[in-house]
C-alpha cells in the first residue's frame, strides 16, 4: 500500500516538476563527482504494460523514451558513456511477434535517434551497437551500421546500446579474438588485459562501468557486463517499471555515488 502510494507520488512529482526545476536539480547534481560511466539493464516494459492494459509493443515503445529521457539527463550531468540492454541474445526465444515488434521498433527509432538535429547529434554523442551482430535480421544489421556511420565524429559521449548481447557471447569472443592475435604475434602468453582489450565495449573507448542500474525490481545481472562489473561497480535495484524511470529515480542513485566518492 505504503509503495504504491510512493510511486504515485514519484510519478506525480515527476509530471509536475517544471523543466526548470529539473534542470536547477541537475547543475545542482552536476557540481559533485559524476560517475563517467553508467548502465541500465531496461527491465520492466512488459510488465508496465499489462498493468495499463496495454500491448507489450506499447511497453517497448515507452521503454525506448524512457532511453531517450535517460540519455538527454546523462548528457546534461555530463556523464561520457551510457550503456542500454536493449536485446538480450536469449530474447530471441520470445514469441516471434514479440521479436519481431523489437527489431521493427529497433530498425525505426536507431535512425531516429541519429538524426540531423536529434539527441546524438545535439551532444555529439556516438553510436556503438554491442553484441553479436550477425544474429541480428539484414535490415535492422543495416540500419545499425548506418546509425553508427551517421555519428561517428561525435566525441563528447558514447551510447552503447548492446543487442543482441550477453556476456558470455562476448567474453567468448574476445578471448577467440585474444589467442587468433597471440597466435598472431607468436606470443602464448594472454592476461586480463588482454581480454579487456577485445571487449565489444573496450574497442568502442568505453571508460571503466561506475554504476550498473536495473529496473523493476530484479535483482538478476541476466548477463550483462560481468566482465565490466568491476571491484568499484556500483550496482543499483530500483523498483520503478523502465517506462516510468526517470530523474527522481535517478537521484538517490547518484546521490548515493556520490556519497561515496566522497568518504574515499
Ligand atoms: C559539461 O561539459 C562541458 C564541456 O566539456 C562544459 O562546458 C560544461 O560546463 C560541463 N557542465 C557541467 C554541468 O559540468
Ligand atoms: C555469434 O553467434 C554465433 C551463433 O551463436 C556464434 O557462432 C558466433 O561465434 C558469435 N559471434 C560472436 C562475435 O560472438
Ligand atoms: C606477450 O604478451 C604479453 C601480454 O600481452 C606481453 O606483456 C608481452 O610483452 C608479450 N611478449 C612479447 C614477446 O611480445
Amino acid at each position: 500500500m505504503v509503495l504504491g502510494y510512493l510511486t504515485q507520488c514519484t510519478s506525480w512529482l515527476q509530471t509536475t516538476l517544471t523543466e526548470k526545476a529539473k534542470l536547477g536539480l541537475i547543475n545542482v547534481l552536476a557540481a559533485g563527482p559524476i560517475p563517467r560511466h553508467v548502465a541500465f539493464v531496461m527491465d520492466g516494459n512488459r510488465r508496465y504494460a499489462r498493468r495499463l492494459h496495454k500491448q507489450v509493443q506499447q511497453g517497448h515503445a515507452e521503454g525506448f523514451v524512457a532511453l531517450r529521457r535517460m540519455l538527454e539527463i546523462c548528457m546534461r550531468l555530463n556523464i561520457t558513456c551510457v550503456s542500454a540492454y536493449a536485446f538480450s541474445i536469449e530474447n530471441f526465444k520470445r514469441s516471434p511477434e514479440e521479436v519481431e515488434a523489437l527489431m521493427t521498433l529497433a530498425r525505426s527509432k536507431l535512425l531516429e535517434l541519429c538524426q540531423q538535429g536529434d539527441l546524438l547529434q545535439e551532444y555529439s554523442v556516438r553510436l556503438n551497437i554491442v553484441g553479436n551482430v550477425s544474429l541480428l535480421p539484414p535490415d535492422v544489421l543495416e540500419a545499425a551500421r548506418k546509425a553508427e556511420e551517421m555519428t561517428k565524429y561525435n566525441n563528447r559521449a558514447i551510447l552503447n546500446l548492446c543487442m543482441p548481447y550477453t556476456s558470455r557471447d562476448e567474453i567468448a569472443a574476445a578471448v577467440r579474438s585474444s589467442i587468433d592475435d597471440s597466435i598472431d604475434h607468436n606470443n602464448a602468453s594472454i592476461s586480463e588485459k588482454d581480454i579487456d582489450a577485445h571487449l565489444m565495449t573496450s574497442k568502442g573507448g568505453s571508460p571503466p562501468l561506475d554504476i550498473l542500474i536495473r529496473t523493476s525490481g530484479v535483482k538478476r545481472l541476466s548477463d550483462y557486463l560481468l566482465w565490466q562489473c568491476c571491484e568499484d561497480t556500483q550496482i543499483q535495484f530500483s523498483d520503478t517499471y523502465w517506462p516510468d524511470f526517470g530523474l527522481l529515480d535517478f537521484i538517490p542513485i547518484l546521490l548515493d555515488y556520490q556519497r561515496k566518492r566522497w568518504s574515499l
